[in-house]
């Protein structure tokens, strides 16, 4: 299974990912690319780190969507690399109609909440503010709804009387980066 991950920033999640399929834990999937809206964005330093392509494609005028020449861009690059899967790992625009249907059925988003709840942007903060006791994070499926597709899989992370923001933050991405590759090794195991 040919997997390409899209990422806008740190690119902690495509480091699990690469660090999984290093040590055998993806089972029949390999990650083929990373490619970025971003130019200086940490996930396409990792390319060279893993010996694996690391792409800038430049999005256009839009800043939170995926529309018009930045889609077919985007849309072009990523049909070169054959993907049999497309993972969306902190990619941080909405993607349109022409870009889902161009992967129908083989796009996967990560998200840093139980969701349905706190879609949107910075879903850790909006749990914390909320005093919820429990969150965590959930890989589904992309859909139009923009963090509504149907979910494959969730990890939940408890709130402590001592957490602090940053604290549940970093439980929240410990969470992520092993819920994300046993995910994509489950999907490689089901031939998705
Ligand atoms: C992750 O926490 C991911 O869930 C979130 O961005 C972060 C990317 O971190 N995605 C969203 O909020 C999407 N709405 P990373 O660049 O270190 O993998």
């Amino acid at each position: 299974m040919r997997v390409v991950i899209l990422g806008s920033g740190r690119g902690s999640n495509a480091e699990a990912l690469l660090e999984a399929g290093r040590s055998g834990r993806l089972g029949g999937a390999r990650i083929a690319a990373l490619f970025s809206d971003r130019a200086d964005a940490g996930i396409l330093a990792l390319g060279p780190r893993f010996g694996v392509g690391a792409h800038f494609v430049d999005p256009g005028p839009f800043r939170t969507k995926l529309e018009g020449a930045g889609e077919e861009r985007f849309i072009a690059a990523l049909a070169a690399e054959r993907p049999d899967l497309v993972v969306l790992a902190g990619f941080m625009r909405v993607l349109k109609p022409g870009f889902l249907a161009a992967f129908a059925g083989r796009i996967v988003n990560l998200h840093p909440s139980l969701l349905p709840s706190f879609p949107g942007l910075d879903a850790i903060g909006q749990a914390w503010r909320r005093g919820v006791k429990v969150t965590g994070c959930t890989v589904h499926h992309v859909t139009p709804d923009v963090d509504g597709g149907p979910i494959i899989d969730q990890a939940a992370v408890r709130i402590e009387p001592g957490d602090t923001l940053a604290s549940l933050e970093a439980k929240v991405h410990s969470a992520e980066h092993a819920l994300l590759p046993s995910v994509v090794a489950r999907l490689a195991a089901e031939g998705t």
